[in-house]
């Protein structure tokens, strides 16, 4: 559990970051209340859609969040939904998602279904007037706006499900990278490791039709949103993929997205990794930041960077958190469910990821269509 003062330093963050993005259009008033404001939002009480892997792996998550509770569970099969409520304690047991939606038993919905079968439950669900967390990667830029506005219409918070920018990690990046290493010139990431199971859902087309691009290449993107300078505007993409021989799945890729003002962020993703490759290198005029392994964190919670300047010896940050990212997440759709200010900056970031994977996607395809 959080310790007292992450929380107030936390909410305190969450805080001004709602003041600068609406501040402007917040009475003296209401800004001062929120500024002063300390009790925690009100427990959202979550339903998970499926039973399967990252499912099983957010029901603790979820448990072991601040101002979250694990109501409920659906599954195709009301077996599974009764497993999965039981091992992990959890009070109703649905099957079917549509009844979850409208049930008056839960809050907030978590969708953790296969890709293709994402955009109907979000919807469905914000129609019933919960909040969502859909899972990453969504199908397209337009499913991304149509789950948006349903979310908008029936005023509750939509966020996708990336750990790692809710670790306080990112906001200490983004917060002190000019001071480090001046201008960024680049970005690069690798997320790749080694999934050789074809009968894993990230190798079937139908439910996955990104593959490895949509899974995997989803951290790539965000990483370029998380580590480049906010709203730098797309110019141009190259990028090629590599398909399973098996089951015609992308399994791989890898690329370059060209920014204004000549920024870069080169990408590579797999499934055919081994050992796994994930990191994070940002260069500027002055200096490189490092992330090793920027998913995920240490067993205390902390996550760290290296700092290298031309001339010194590097110097390794280590940021702190009561909690893990994923944890952070849960308490993150509290904040924005009972403050609508909150909820313009996780979307954007939802958009801006989703729109360069389409980008990434469709001129990879268009490259092989064309033999490159
Ligand atoms: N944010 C993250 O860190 C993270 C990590 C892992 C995965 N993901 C994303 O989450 C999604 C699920 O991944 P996973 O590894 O949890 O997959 P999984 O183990 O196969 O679980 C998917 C679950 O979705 C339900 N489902 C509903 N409709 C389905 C259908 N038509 N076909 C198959 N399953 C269906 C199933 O539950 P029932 O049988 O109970 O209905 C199934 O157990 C993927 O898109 C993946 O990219 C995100």
């Amino acid at each position: 559990m959080n310790t007292p003062s992450h929380d107030s330093t936390r909410r305190a963050f969450l805080q001004v970051a709602a003041a600068s993005a609406v501040g402007a259009s917040l009475s003296p008033r209401a800004f001062a209340r929120r500024m002063a404001g300390s009790t925690p939002p009100p427990t959202l009480r979550w339903g998970i859609v499926g039973t399967g892997q990252i499912a099983s792996s957010m029901a603790s998550s979820i448990k072991a969040a601040q101002s979250a509770d694990l109501a409920a569970v659906s599954s195709r099969r009301l077996e599974s939904a009764q497993a999965f409520a039981e091992r992990y304690g959890t009070a109703h047991a649905f099957d079917s998602w549509e009844e979850m939606a409208n049930s008056d038993k839960v809050d907030a919905l978590y969708v953790a279904t296969p890709t293709s079968v994402r955009e109907e439950i979000c919807i469905a669900a914000a129609r019933g007037g919960k909040h969502v967390l859909g899972e990453k990667p969504l199908a397209s830029l337009a499913s991304v706006d149509r789950i948006l506005a349903a979310c908008r219409e029936n005023d509750v918070a939509f966020m996708d499900g990336t750990h790692f920018s809710h670790h306080p990690r990112t906001r200490e990046l983004q917060a002190r990278r000019d001071g480090w290493i001046g201008a960024t010139t680049l970005v690069d990431s690798s997320c790749a490791f080694n999934l050789q199971d074809r009968s894993n859902i990230r190798y079937n087309t139908e439910l996955e039709p990104m593959g490895a691009i949509g899974d995997a290449g989803w951290y790539n993107m965000r990483a370029a949103v998380e580590c480049l300078p906010p709203g730098v505007k797309l110019e141009s993409v190259s990028a090629v993929l590599r398909r399973d021989k098996e089951t015609g799945a992308a399994m791989g890729g890898s690329g370059e997205l060209r920014f204004e003002g000549g920024l870069r962020s080169t990408w590579t993703c797999g499934f055919d990794a081994s050992p796994s490759s994930m990191h994070v290198h940002i260069e500027g005029a002055d200096g490189q930041i490092e992330m090793p392994g920027f998913l995920f964190q240490d067993s205390d919670h902390s996550a760290r960077l290296e700092v290298k300047r031309a001339g010194g010896e590097p110097t390794t940050h280590r940021i702190a958190s009561g909690s893990p990212g994923s944890v952070l997440m849960f308490e993150d759709m509290a904040a924005a469910a009972a403050d609508p200010s909150l909820r313009a900056g996780w979307a954007n970031r939802t958009r801006r990821t989703q729109a360069l994977l389409d980008a990434v996607w469709h001129v990879a395809l268009a490259a092989e269509a064309s033999g490159r």
